[in-house]
C-alpha cells in the first residue's frame, strides 16, 4: 500500500493507471476509521481496479464553534486498517498541501444546504462540496462511494458532479450499525457510557416512525413529535432537528405517502450524532 501525501505525487499516480486503463474508487474520509468506512472500500473495490481512500480533516467543513481540534485523529492504526482492506493507496494531505495561503474558491450549492443539517451548520456543505472538488481533480476517480449516513451530504455530491459535469459515478452505500442499531461514527469515540445509552434513541425513534408509518400513519407532525418526546426523555440529549422531508429535494412533506425520508440530528453530551431512514408506509 502506498502512502501519499502530496497532490502532485497523487495526480501522477492516477495518470499512470488511466493510461494503462485502470480503473480507479475513491473514497473520502476524515479518518478514525470503523467499519461503516470499510464497508465503502470495499464497494469500491467490487467497481474498480484501485481503490484510494483518502484521509483528510477537513477544516472548512467545520464552523468556528465546532470540533475541528478536537475530531479524533488516529493516522497510524487508519493505515494498519486500510492495508489489511486491501486499499491500494492512502492519500492523506496535510492542510497546507490543500489550502494555500491564497486559496478563496469556493464551490456552493443554492438550495439543499439551506436544509437540515445545513441550517445548524452554515458553511458546512460548502466546506464539503469544495473538498471533494479538489479531492476528484487530485485523485481522478472514475467511481466514488459515500455513505447514505450522511444522507444531505450524498445528495449534495451527486447534484454536485452532475451540476459540474465531473465524469464520475456516484455509489451510495448503506449506513453500517452496532449490533444495538447505533450508527457506527467516528464522532461515538466521544460517547461516555451512560450517553452511548441515550444515543440509542436515534436509531430506536426511527425504528418506531416506520412502525407507525407502516401502520398508516401519514401525519409527518405526529411522527415527528412522537420520535422527538422519545428522545428527549433521554438523558444528555439535546435535539437540533427531527424532520420528515422529500428524499430527492429535502423540501417539506405534508403527508406521508410514497417513500419520505426521516433525518435527524441530536447533541448526546459532546457529540452531535446524525442519522436518518427512509419511511415506507404500509398497505
Ligand atoms: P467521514 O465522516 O469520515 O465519513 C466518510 C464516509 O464514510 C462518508 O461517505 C460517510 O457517509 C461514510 N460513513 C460514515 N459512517 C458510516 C456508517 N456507519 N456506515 C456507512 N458509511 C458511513 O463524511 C465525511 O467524512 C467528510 O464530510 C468527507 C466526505 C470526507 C469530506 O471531508
Amino acid at each position: 500500500m502506498k502512502v501519499i501525501a502530496t497532490v502532485k505525487e497523487m495526480q501522477a499516480w492516477a495518470d499512470r493507471i488511466r493510461r494503462r486503463g485502470g480503473r480507479i474508487a475513491l473514497t473520502p474520509t476524515m479518518g478514525y476509521l470503523h467499519e461503516g468506512h470499510l464497508s465503502l472500500v470495499r464497494e469500491g473495490q467490487a467497481r474498480s481496479d484501485y481503490l484510494v481512500l483518502s484521509i483528510f480533516v477537513n477544516p472548512t467543513q467545520f464552523g468556528p464553534e465546532e470540533d475541528l481540534a478536537a475530531y479524533p485523529r488516529a493516522m497510524e492504526r487508519d493505515c494498519a486498517m486500510a492495508e489489511e482492506s486491501g486499499v491500494d493507496v492512502v492519500f492523506a494531505p496535510t492542510e497546507t498541501e490543500l489550502y494555500g495561503p491564497d486559496f478563496q474558491t469556493f464551490v456552493s450549492l443554492e438550495r439543499l444546504p439551506r436544509h437540515l443539517c445545513g441550517r445548524c451548520r452554515p458553511v458546512h456543505f460548502r466546506g464539503v462540496a469544495t473538498v471533494v472538488a479538489k479531492l476528484f481533480n487530485i485523485v481522478k476517480p472514475h467511481v466514488v462511494v459515500f455513505g447514505e449516513k450522511d444522507y444531505q451530504q450524498l445528495l449534495v455530491i451527486r447534484r454536485m458532479v452532475a451540476d459540474l459535469n465531473f465524469d464520475i459515478e456516484v455509489v451510495g452505500a448503506p449506513t453500517v450499525r452496532e449490533p444495538d442499531g447505533l450508527a457506527k461514527s467516528s464522532r461515538n469515540a466521544y460517547l461516555a457510557p451512560d450517553h452511548r445509552e441515550s444515543a440509542l434513541t436515534l436509531s430506536r425513534s426511527l425504528n418506531i416512525a416506520q412502525d407507525m408509518a407502516a401502520a398508516g400513519e401519514t401525519d409527518p407532525q405526529r411522527i415527528v413529535a412522537a420520535t422527538q418526546t422519545l428522545i428527549e426523555k433521554a438523558p444528555h440529549t439535546r435535539i437540533d432537528y427531527v424532520e420528515i422531508r422529500d428524499p430527492h429535494t429535502l423540501e417539506r412533506v405534508d403527508v406521508v405517502e410514497g417513500s419520505v425520508l426521516m433525518a435527524l440530528a441530536v447533541h448526546v453530551g459532546k457529540s452531535r450524532l446524525i442519522d436518518n431512514r427512509i419511511l415506507t408506509p404500509g398497505g
